[in-house]
């Protein structure tokens, strides 16, 4: 999957060292457990789909993520979306999301809960609102 520069990929073996760097260089990390690698090691283990867009650069940085959990069948939640700051606005989170649909195929719902602010962005990407969603949060 490539578009200019960009390489999309599938990497389930990404690891919680560069999971981190991108959160924090998206700012993600103010709402993720950034600091706990444990935890970061375990939310990469346990996704069953991770894609990554990647510099197509000899040294591939890693530009953005979409870490999700999903059965191939039916639904898939997208957990993290994140891009670097300096690449944010150039198609990248749009060309995540359109690699996770092509992944998961047209049976799968693609779920995920936008970060307060950042609601008309998947308004804007096409996503449609879903009023009567519910949820136990996490205690921590
Ligand atoms: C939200 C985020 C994933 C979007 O990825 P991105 O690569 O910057 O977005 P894209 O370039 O694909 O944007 C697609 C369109 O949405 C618009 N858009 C981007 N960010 C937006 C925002 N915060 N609010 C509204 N619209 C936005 C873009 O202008 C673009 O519009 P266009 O196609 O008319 O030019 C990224 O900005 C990010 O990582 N933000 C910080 C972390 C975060 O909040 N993640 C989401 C958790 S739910």
């Amino acid at each position: 999957m490539a578009q200019s520069g960009i390489v999309y990929g599938v990497e389930p073996n990404l690891s919680a060292a560069e999971f981190r760097r991108v959160l924090v260089a998206s700012g993600l990390d103010a709402r993720r457990p950034a600091g706990d690698p444990d935890r970061l090691e375990r939310m990469l283990r346990g996704a069953n789909l991770i894609v990554t867009a990647r510099a197509y650069t000899p040294e591939r940085a890693l530009l953005g993520v979409a870490r999700v959990i999903t059965d191939f069948a039916y639904c898939a939640y997208v957990s993290d979306l994140a891009v670097a700051r300096p690449q944010q606005g150039s198609g990248i989170g749009r060309g995540l999301l359109d690699a996770v649909r092509k992944q998961v195929g047209p049976e799968v719902a693609v779920i995920l809960i936008a970060a307060p602010g950042i609601e008309t962005y998947y308004d804007g990407i096409g996503m449609s609102r879903v009023a009567h969603a519910f949820r136990f949060d996490r205690e921590r």
